[in-house]
C-alpha cells in the first residue's frame, strides 16, 4: 500500500481535519470536539496559521486526509518573544496508521519548516490523556517544561508541556529527566554496546538501562543528582551527571557520572560542551572540587586532559571490559578555577 503524500494544508481540507480529529479524540473518554463552540479555526486552517507566520500541512492518500501537523511562531507567548520560539500543534494520524511512522514523518516536516525559519526552541502542548502522544513526543526528545496548562473547556483538558532546543545544553529537573528516560536509555545502551567503560557490560537490557535513569531521576527529586542534556538538531543526544551527595565534611565535592553521547552524533563538540556547562553548574551550586574515573586510554580521557582535570592516577585491572579482560582506569580531579 501507498505510504500517504504529505502537501501543505488548505482551508478546503477542513472536513478532513475535522473526522481525523474527531478520530483521534474518541480514543479518550470525555475528549469533546465541538467546532463551532471552541475549534472554529478548524474550518480555515491554512489562513489561520498563515496568518501568524506558520504553516499546516496534511498526509493525504486516495483523497483522504490520514494526518496533519502545524507549526507557527510563539510571537505573543514565549518569555522573550523574538520569533525563535516556535510552537509544534495539530499532530495527528489516523489511528489504524498508529506505529506506522507517518507521526514521525509530520513532525520531521513541522520541526524542519521552524528550524529553517529561525527557529532555536520548540514547544508543545499536549493533554494529559494522551499517554501515547506522550510516548512519542519524548522518543523525538522532547522534555517535559514547567507547570500544566488548565484550558477550562468541554473536555476538561489538563496539558502538559513539552520543550526543547533545536541546540545546546540544558539542566534537566525532575520531569524534564522522567521524559528524558527514553531516549538517555537508547543513548546508554549504545555507548555500552560499543564497549564504554560506564558500569555496565553488553548487551545492556532495556529494562537495567531504564532502572539506572529511574533511580537517577529519585536522586535529582532528592537534590542530590546534577542532570545535563545536550541536544543536537533537535536530538536529544547526550547527557553527564554530577553526584553531589557527599559527606558533611565534603560539601565542596562533586563527582562527574556517565558522560555520554549518542555514537551516531559523536565528534560535534557535545561532549566538551556538556562538561563546561557542568563545570559552571557545579561553581554555581558551591562544588569547586570536582573527580571522575574513566577508562584509560578512551576518547574521553583526553577531552578531560584537553579541559585541565589533572591525573590522579591509573588503577591497573579496574574494571571487567566487554571481551573479558580486566582494563585500567585513569582517576582525574580538578579545582575550578577562582574557587
Ligand atoms: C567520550 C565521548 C563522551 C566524547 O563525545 P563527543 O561528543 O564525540 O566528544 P566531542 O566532540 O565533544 O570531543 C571532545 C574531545 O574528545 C576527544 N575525542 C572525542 N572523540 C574522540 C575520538 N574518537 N578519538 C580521539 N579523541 C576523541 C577529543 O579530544 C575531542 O576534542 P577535539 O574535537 O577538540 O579534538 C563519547 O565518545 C562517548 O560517549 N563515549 C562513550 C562513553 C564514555 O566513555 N564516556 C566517558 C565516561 S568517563
Amino acid at each position: 500500500m501507498d505510504s500517504p503524500t504529505i502537501r501543505r494544508g488548505r482551508d478546503g481540507d477542513a472536513p478532513g481535519f475535522i473526522a481525523l480529529i474527531g478520530a483521534c479524540w474518541s480514543l479518550y473518554p470525555g475528549c469533546v470536539l465541538d467546532v463551532d463552540a471552541e475549534e472554529p479555526h478548524l474550518r480555515a486552517l491554512a489562513s489561520y496559521y498563515a496568518g501568524q507566520g506558520g504553516a499546516v500541512w496534511v498526509a493525504e492518500r486516495n483523497g483522504t486526509i490520514e494526518g496533519m501537523v502545524a507549526t507557527r511562531p510563539l510571537l505573543q507567548e514565549a518569555p522573550v518573544p523574538d520569533g525563535s520560539t516556535w510552537e509544534i500543534c495539530k499532530v495527528y494520524a489516523a489511528p489504524a496508521l498508529h506505529g506506522g511512522g507517518l507521526g514521525h514523518r509530520l513532525l520531521d516536516t513541522a520541526e524542519a519548516h521552524a528550524i529553517a525559519n529561525g527557529a532555536t526552541r520548540l514547544v508543545l502542548w499536549s493533554d494529559t490523556r494522551f499517554d501515547r502522544a506522550h510516548r512519542f513526543y519524548e522518543k523525538r526528545s522532547y522534555v517535559r517544561s514547567g507547570p500544566i496548562r488548565v484550558l477550562h473547556d468541554l473536555s476538561n483538558s489538563l496539558e502538559f508541556a513539552y520543550a526543547k532546543p533545536v541546540d545546546g545544553i540544558e539542566v534537566l529537573d525532575t520531569a524534564a529527566a522522567t521524559a528524558a528516560i527514553a531516549r538517555l536509555s537508547a543513548i546508554l545502551i549504545g555507548c555500552v554496546a560499543e564497549g564504554a567503560g560506564v558500569s555496565f557490560l553488553p548487551p545492556l537490557a532495556p529494562a537495567t538501562a531504564r532502572a539506572l535513569w529511574q533511580a537517577t531521576v529519585a536522586r535529582i527529586a532528592a537534590g542530590t543528582h546534577v542532570l545535563l542534556a545536550a541536544w543536537h538538531g533537535g536530538v536529544l543526544a547526550g547527557s553527564v551527571g554530577l553526584s553531589i551527595d557527599m559527606p558533611e565534611n565534603q560539601p565542596h565535592r562533586g563527582e562527574v557520572a556517565k558522560l555520554l553521547v549518542d555514537p551516531a552524533i559523536r565528534r560535534h563538540g557535545l561532549a566538551r560542551a556538556l562538561m563546561v556547562r557542568l563545570e559552571q553548574e557545579a561553581a554555581r551550586r558551591g562544588r569547586p572540587l570536582l573527580m571522575l574515573d574513566t577508562q584509560a586510554g578512551g576518547a574521553a580521557e583526553r577531552l578531560y586532559r584537553s579541559m585541565g582535570w589533572v591525573e590522579l592516577g591509573v588503577m591497573p585491572g579496574h574494571a571487567l571490559l566487554m571481551d573479558g579482560t580486566y582494563g585500567d582506569t585513569t582517576f582525574f580531579w580538578k579545582r575550578l578555577p577562582g574557587a
